[in-house]
């Protein structure tokens, strides 16, 4: 049994308890009784969040920055290639440690589910076997749902169908895709079609990367969305990264995101890798290559935000925090209003948990006891803070916890200490 007291709440509501028994929450409100037995935690009015969910990456690949090579132009395709040159010198032993070790930050980050895509196209399949095995053993404490990625594309790589459809034997959760890396824009609308028709017969989840380039042409998530309406998998169909869509003609556009909301489409950007990785090709100016966020989410699209890599081919940087995912969003999205920061925070986590069909998300009674208290007084200030994870709770048992972030000062005739937080 857990009570937490006096918690602030994503949406506001101040002074409230949260009681938590046998892994889920029980009940909420303002001064709840206190069982014989049982933990009781002071929140301190800090803000007490649902775990924060990543909607996409890459843990295979995750944590092997330098192998065997760094990304010198800083390109998607130089990535894809050095990946190609890193797979046949996997391990399972390596891939199994880099991914445990990338778990152990996300918990202490308070991310307690992530969406991960595993390449199929090595016949071997080491990396689904390993990410399989990682499942297994972080289960008790952290909710991996794996995506059956053909990276090298479905119809391009020659084995890439056969090795999806083991993958999906295996165990693998959802069926991805990766259309504007085919040989033609035909070939990506016919894999687009394969793949939908396959989720359908397996009864499986889509996630695609859709549309990864600047290409104002690339139009792959048309077909998506098409087949997604034409299969009734409304709902059950994302399309990650969309970046093309920044870079195209505004009036298709009109006509395309009407259509993407009639199909059901979630929506996932990646705005660390997007804002890295897009316009590498441009002079100045420099395009930014985030898909229309705003426009998506006012169309009443569910949008959420991955954070796609950490320290590999395509992203040296990165540490499982992904309210610095949000901050990325939030200012190259310009969704600065008070409003659209909110929705940068839902993006890390309502919105992510809705696309990966969470069962049992959220504050409310009946839900998972899984919640992240943060040394910050809203979503907002979480943001801008890059708060401190005070306390990670799964299934009603602390896995993690932090010390509140504070500095001191060494000034006469001011306050000893500083923490950021800001009471208005
Ligand atoms: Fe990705």
């Amino acid at each position: 049994m857990l009570l937490i007291r006096n918690a602030t709440l994503p949406d506001g509501r101040t002074g409230v308890d949260v009681f938590a028994e046998e892994g889920r929450i029980v009940a909420t409100g303002p001064g709840l009784p206190e069982p014989e037995g049982v933990e009781v935690v002071d929140a301190r009015g800090w803000l007490l969040s649902p775990p924060f969910v990543d909607a996409h990456f890459h843990m295979d690949s995750t944590l092997s920055h330098g192998l065997p090579r760094v990304n010198r132009s800083g390109t998607l395709l130089e990535g894809i290639a050095l990946w190609g040159e890193l797979k046949p010198q996997l391990t399972q032993q390596a891939l199994v440690e880099r991914a445990l070790q990338y778990c152990d930050w996300a918990v202490a980050r308070g991310l307690l589910a992530i969406r991960s895509h595993v390449d199929v196209c090595d016949d071997r399949l080491l990396a689904v076997e390993a990410l399989l095995h990682v499942k297994r053993l972080v289960r008790p404490y952290l909710d991996p749902q794996l995506v059956a990625f053909p990276q090298d594309g479905l119809l391009r790589s020659p084995r890439a169908l056969v090795n999806l459809r083991r993958a999906l034997d295996m165990g693998v959760d959802v069926v991805g895709g990766i259309p504007h890396f085919e040989r033609t824009m035909a070939d990506g609308a016919e894999s687009v079609r394969l793949l939908c028709e396959l989720a359908v017969d397996r009864g499986l989840m889509v996630d695609m990367h859709c549309d990864e380039s600047d290409d104002p042409h690339s139009r792959h998530v048309e077909t998506l969305a098409l087949h997604a309406q034409r299969l009734g998998l409304q709902g059950r169909v994302t399309g990650s990264h969309l970046t093309s869509m920044h870079s195209m003609d505004n009036y298709y556009v009109s006509k395309l995101v009407p259509l993407m909301a009639e199909a059901g489409l979630g929506v996932v950007a990646n705005p660390l890798i997007n804002i890295t990785l897009q316009g590498r090709h441009d002079t100045y100016p420099k395009r930014r290559g985030l898909t229309r966020v705003p426009e998506l989410m006012a169309a009443g699209l569910t949008v959420a935000f991955g954070h796609d890599c950490v320290l590999d081919p395509w992203y040296p940087l990165g540490s499982a925090d992904m309210l610095e995912v949000a901050a990325m969003g939030l200012h190259v999205a310009q969704m600065t209003s008070q409003d659209a920061m909110r929705a940068c925070f839902d993006a890390v986590t309502v919105n992510a948990a809705r696309l990966l069909a969470l069962d049992g998300y959220g504050l409310e009674p009946g839900c998972r006891a899984d919640f992240v208290l943060l040394q910050a007084r809203s979503p907002v200030e979480a943001i801008r803070l890059r708060a401190q994870r005070l306390l990670v709770v799964r299934a009603g048992q602390v896995v993690a916890s932090a010390p509140a972030a504070t500095s001191t000062l060494h000034l006469s005739g001011r306050p000893p200490t500083v923490d950021f937080t800001h009471r208005g």
